[in-house]
């Protein structure tokens, strides 16, 4: 059978992901650290501990894995409480491991792509309120000056903020996530300092590098009626799509927060995203229930017939990647796949989940929207938040305990399409193929 591919543009980057409390270890002054040690938090009581040991070292291994498989490109993020582990210290060595890394990735062919918050934060920011306080813009933003004034000479692209919208519905309306509340007025609050934040490091990052790309990466979720048409389910809908997927962006646009029951201007944060960081991972159906005032009426649940994950923590819904790549496009700027993958210890779902998101990714890039790089999420198994250890994202397993690697079934899968540049029924008929009629029915 001739050969048959879904061809990437050039120069495309293909990478993993990672962020660094979840994969560092060894690290007691942050607030997650304070929080896995607070009972019940996290499941099971599971700890970061060592992580995957990159603060001992072991980053090198694990990139050398990436190089080694045909990635090209890797998304890593700067821990704000080792650079400045108090209010008036810096510690330059531990600018400078940072700096070692980057440079590495630069001449092993590694285009790096760095994130400035990745959800944790120093302890003493925390004590003085986090991102609560409306001192916390400033104080990001000199860490950021320090942190880009350094790292600049290897990095073009910069993420500020990993994804505010999970940042703030998980601290401050689920509170699974430190500091645990569930305040909507706070919730508010926390929304309009991360865009001062985040602007005011957008200005610095340019100040100091003029040709550098500069976004935020959001949590896009796809959320579908659950009756189609029902006029009651799209209150629900658009109020969700409004305030978890769209509000964000939409105010580096124009300045106006817009969270429905909320309006707002901050005209400082107009024209403040160089690309669109698109974080897919699975979609809802969203209905609507009388019975549920606390959360605007609204039920969620995973689409009927869709596989799930290990923990059903995610549906592997492709088309959602689509409605993802769709929304990214109308802001008119370069779009980046910041994060897409699922948790599968075993790697049964994995492979299939990772073509078939792969796939809608193609076909954005053949409407010519302009996509210039996907990064899995991630690289190894690593420490997943207020779910410990028991979900594992990653493309090599991890043996906490020994610290050893394995190497799963979906390597070879990414490493074909990274050298390939692209989606080839080879591929998929050999490694794939219980979607080989699905994604190439002529063949
Ligand atoms: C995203 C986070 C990332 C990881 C994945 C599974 O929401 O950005 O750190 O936990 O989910």
């Amino acid at each position: 059978m001739p050969e048959a591919i879904f061809q990437f543009p050039r120069g495309f980057l293909w990478g993993c992901a990672t962020a660094a409390h979840q994969v560092e270890g060894g690290n007691s002054n942050n607030n997650w650290s304070k929080w896995e040690e607070t009972p019940g938090k996290i499941v099971n009581g599971h700890r970061s501990g060592l992580a995957c040991d990159w603060w001992g070292g072991r980053w090198l291994e694990d990139l050398e894995r990436a190089r080694d498989s045909g990635q090209n490109a890797h998304r890593l993020s700067i821990e704000w409480s080792r650079i400045q582990p108090e209010p008036d210290r810096w510690d330059d060595e531990a600018l400078l491991k940072y700096t070692e890394m980057l440079r590495w990735m630069t001449r092993n062919g590694i285009t790096p792509l760095v994130t400035l918050h990745h959800f944790t934060d120093p302890l003493w920011l925390s004590e003085r309120g986090g991102w609560e306080s409306e001192d916390t813009p400033a104080l990001f933003a000199r860490f950021c000056r320090r942190v880009v004034k350094t790292l600049k000479d290897y990095v073009n692209l910069w993420v500020t903020i990993n994804e505010p919208n999970v940042y703030i519905l998980s601290g401050w309306v689920e509170g699974v996530f430190p500091p645990g509340k569930q305040d909507l007025k706070l919730a508010a609050r926390v929304f309009t300092n991360l865009v001062q934040g985040h602007s005011a490091a957008y200005r610095i990052i340019h100040e100091l590098q003029p040709e550098a790309r500069v976004g935020v990466a959001t949590n896009y979720r796809s959320f579908a009626p659950a009756h189609p048409g029902s006029p009651l389910d799209k209150l629900p809908l658009g109020f969700v799509n409004q305030v978890f997927n769209r509000a964000f962006n939409n105010c580096l646009v124009d300045g106006k927060v817009d969270l429905v029951f909320k309006k707002y201007k901050l005209p400082q944060a107009a024209g403040t995203q160089d690309f669109i960081g698109l974080n897919y991972y699975t979609r809802d159906v969203v209905s609507f229930n009388l019975l549920k005032p606390g959360a605007f009426f609204h039920q969620r649940a995973f689409p009927a017939g869709a596989a799930l994950s290990e923990n059903h923590f995610i549906a592997n819904v492709p088309a959602g990647m689509w409605d993802g790549l769709k929304w990214a496009h109308a802001y008119g700027i370069p779009i980046i796949v910041t994060e897409n993958g699922i948790e599968d210890s075993r790697d049964t779902l994995r492979p299939r989940y990772l073509v078939e998101h792969l796939h809608q990714v193609w076909r954005a890039a053949n409407y010519n929207y302009q996509l210039k790089g996907y990064f899995h999420w991630s690289l190894v198994d690593n420490f997943e938040w207020e779910r410990g250890w028991t979900q594992r994202f990653g493309l090599w397993g991890l043996d906490v305990d020994t610290q050893q690697r394995n190497r799963r079934r979906s390597v070879d899968v990414y490493e074909r399409v990274c050298r390939e540049n692209g989606l080839s029924s080879h591929m998929v008929a050999e490694l794939v193929p219980d979607v080989l009629d699905a994604l190439f029915p002529d063949h």
